[in-house]
C-alpha cells in the first residue's frame, strides 16, 4: 500500500492506474478503522480494480463543542489492517493540504433542506462540513465509484443527492451496516463509552427493530410509533436527540403512502451520540 499524502501524489497515481485501463474505487474515511469501514474496502474492491481510502479527520464538519480534538486518530493500527485489505493506496492529506486557502474562507457545497433536519438540526454546519470535503476529495481522487455506510444513513442519501445535483460522474455505493453480536451498530464513538453504558448500548437498535415490526404488523400511525420509541429509549437510560420514521430518498416525514420507509434514530448515552437506523419496504 502507498501512502500519498499531497492531491499531486495521489492525482499523478490515479491517473497512471487510469492509462493502464484501471477501474479506481474509493472509500472515505476518518480513521480509526473498525470491520464496518474495512468490509466498505472489501466491497470497493468487489467493483474496481484500484481501492483507494482516504484518512481525514475533516475539521469542518465538528461542530466548536463537538470531539474533533478527542476524535481518536490510529494512523498506524489503521494502516496495517488497510495493507490486510490489500488496499493500493492510502491518501492521508494533512489540514493544509485539504485546506490550502484556510477553513473560514473555503468555498463550500451545501445540499439544501436535506442537511438541516434530523442529525442537521442538531449538528448544525456538519453537512456543510461534509458535502465540502467528500465533494473536495471526489475531484482530488476522481474514482469511478465511492463507498458509503448505510450506518450514516442521511450523510448517504445527502452525498447521493450532492452528487446527482453537481453532475459528478462517480457511482454512489451504500454499504450494509456492520454491527457488534449484540446490534450495536459498529463507530469510532463507541469507545467512549463506559463499561456500564455499552451493555445497553443496543436498546437504540432494538428500539428500531421494534418500529420496523410495529410497521409491518400494520401501524400507520407513525406519530404514535415515534412517541412509543422515544419512550422505551428514555426507559433504557437514553436521552432521545429525535426518532423517525422517514421515506428513504427524500427524508421526508414518511406518510402512510409511502412505500420506501427509514427509520432513524439518534440517542445520547451518557456524554456518546450514537446513530443507527432500519429500513423496511411496504
Ligand atoms: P467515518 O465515520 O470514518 O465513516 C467512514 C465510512 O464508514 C462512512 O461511509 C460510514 O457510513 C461508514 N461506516 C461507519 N460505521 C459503519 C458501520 N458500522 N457499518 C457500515 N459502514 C460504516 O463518515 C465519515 O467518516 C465522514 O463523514 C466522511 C464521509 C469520511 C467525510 O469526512
Amino acid at each position: 500500500m502507498q501512502v500519498l499524502e499531497t492531491v499531486t501524489d495521489i492525482r499523478a497515481a490515479i491517473s497512471t492506474e487510469r492509462k493502464a485501463g484501471k477501474s479506481v474505487a474509493f472509500v472515505p474515511t476518518m480513521g480509526n478503522l473498525h470491520e464496518g469501514h474495512l468490509q466498505l474496502v472489501r466491497l470497493a474492491r468487489q467493483h474496481c480494480d484500484v481501492v483507494v481510502v482516504s484518512i481525514f479527520v475533516n475539521p469542518l464538519q465538528f461542530g466548536l463543542n463537538e470531539d474533533w480534538e478527542q476524535y481518536p486518530r490510529t494512523f498506524e493500527p489503521d494502516c496495517k489492517k488497510l495493507e490486510a485489505e490489500q488496499t493500493d493506496f492510502l491518501f492521508y492529506p494533512s489540514e493544509t493540504e485539504m485546506y490550502p486557502n484556510g477553513q473560514a474562507t473555503q468555498t463550500k457545497v451545501e445540499v439544501a433542506v436535506m442537511a438541516d433536519i434530523l442529525c442537521g438540526a442538531s449538528r448544525p454546519g456538519h453537512f456543510l462540513g461534509v458535502t465540502t470535503v467528500v465533494s473536495k476529495l471526489f475531484n482530488m481522487v476522481l474514482p469511478d465509484v465511492a463507498i458509503f455506510g448505510i450506518k450514516d444513513y442521511q450523510q448517504l442519501a445527502i452525498i447521493r443527492r450532492m452528487s446527482e445535483d453537481m453532475a459528478f460522474p462517480i457511482e454512489i455505493i451504500a454499504a450494509p451496516i456492520a454491527r457488534d453480536e449484540d446490534g450495536l451498530a459498529l463507530s469510532s464513538r463507541n469507545a467512549y463509552l463506559t463499561e456500564a453504558e455499552r451493555p445497553t448500548a443496543n436498546a437504540l437498535y432494538k428500539t428500531l427493530c421494534h418500529a420496523r415490526q410495529a410497521i409491518l404488523d400494520g401501524n400507520r400511525d407513525y406519530s404514535s410509533v415515534e412517541k412509543e420509541a422515544r419512550q422505551q429509549l428514555e426507559n433504557a437510560g437514553m436521552r432521545p436527540d429525535y426518532f423517525s420514521v422517514i421515506e428513504q430518498k427524500t427524508l421526508d416525514p414518511a406518510t402512510p403512502a409511502d412505500t420506501e420507509i427509514a427509520i432513524l434514530g439518534a440517542v445520547f448515552l451518557g456524554n456518546t451520540r450514537l446513530i443507527d437506523n432500519v429500513t423496511l419496504t411496504l
